[in-house]
């Protein structure tokens, strides 16, 4: 297999509320790979519209989601953060896209299933060719590693098997115009494992979710210290003391959710948090959790405030961002028209 540099590249959907579960699932790794990578990180408006949106709220969930990145720490300098919708060769390379995949690979994806619902015939053509705009936005940069949950392990998994189609059927034309085996690299996926799952708060069976009518069951970025407090004391918990040994947490899914959170938020094990407060009470353990979680996302939370004041700033920060990345995007766009033997 041919050598690509590593890049990282990720999206998050701007569609309502980010919480918890999108913090600790996606938005501290991010954080963390810019120490090793060089990374590309895309709020993927042209997916959201997969789904109806209001467009005001669309806008205002764009802007949510860069504040986020910038707040927690992401550097848009040093990386490049910015909308899909400015860098018009995302679309352009999921139509190659589209004729490269087959009806029977995206029939088999398990999230069109789930979003489509019963109504499959009114579901739009674009939320069933959403992975092949997906591929596009990892393919349009050549990225190596893709930092996602394990939902989209599948819509991963096809990028991969899109690039290696697109390598294979014109693996004459790619070593002719002196890319030598392969044109596209495979990306590598680095799936969160369950320790970052975040569940309800409500009910510890259930993923923390932006659409669940109960806004106590989750911790959203832009809470303030007394709504988190609020909303940790009210946590749904169990009788029993805290275990002293994780295997104490089997079967007690509200309990491991909060030692879950505990752990990551303070960049523990879980063991390390029943260390402290196994055979303790959930009271004493619940305002630890508060401080904590004030501690830690109470400065993102007003970061995300102070950055919701000046959508100038956020619109310099994204147009900035889709200058850079339309430069490396255009770039592939031609090799791909040649490859694909377009006049231009
Ligand atoms: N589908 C991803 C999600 O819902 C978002 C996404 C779009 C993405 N394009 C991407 C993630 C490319 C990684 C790489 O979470």
């Amino acid at each position: 297999m041919a050598h690509f540099p590593e890049l990282v590249f990720s999206g998050v959907q701007p569609t309502g509320n980010l919480h918890l579960g999108n913090y600790l699932g996606a938005i501290v790794k991010f954080v963390e790979l810019q120490k090793t990578h060089s990374c590309i990180y895309c709020v993927v408006d042209l997916h959201a519209i997969t789904l109806p949106q209001k467009p005001d709220e669309l806008k205002a969930s764009i802007r949510e989601v860069t504040a986020a990145f910038i707040a927690a720490g992401i550097d848009p300098k040093k990386h490049i953060v910015f909308n899909q919708s400015q860098v018009a060769e995302h679309a352009e390379l999921a139509w190659v896209f589209n004729c490269v995949a087959r009806m029977g690979w995206l029939n088999r994806m398990t999230q069109f299933k789930e979003k489509a619902g019963k109504d499959r015939e009114n579901a739009s053509v674009g939320l069933y060719a959403y992975p092949t705009l997906m591929a596009a936005d990892i393919h349009v940069y050549r990225a190596t590693h893709v930092p996602v949950g394990e939902d989209q392990k599948q819509h991963l998994e096809l990028a991969r098997d899109i690039a290696q189609k697109f390598n294979n059927d014109f693996a004459e034309s790619i070593a002719a115009r002196g890319h030598g085996e392969a044109y596209f690299p495979l990306p590598e996926p680095l799936i969160q494992g369950p320790a970052t799952r975040v569940m309800s708060l409500r009910d510890g069976s259930k993923k923390m979710s932006k659409s669940d009518p109960s806004d106590y069951s989750r911790l959203n970025l832009s809470d303030d210290a007394d709504t988190i407090a609020q909303k940790v004391r009210k946590a749904k918990t169990d009788p029993e003391p805290l275990p002293s040994e994780v295997a104490g947490l089997a079967k007690r899914p509200e309990a491991e959710n909060l030692v879950g959170i505990f752990a990551a938020l303070n960049q523990q094990t879980k063991q390390d948090v029943l260390g402290t407060f196994g055979g303790g009470n959930f009271s004493a353990f619940k305002s630890a959790l508060v401080d904590l979680a004030v501690a830690k996302l109470g400065p993102v939370g007003s970061e995300m405030k102070r950055l919701s004041k000046d959508d100038a700033y956020i619109d310099s920060v994204l147009a900035d961002g889709a200058a850079r990345a339309r430069v490396l995007a255009a770039q592939t766009m031609r090799d791909v028209k040649d490859i694909l033997g377009f006049v231009r």
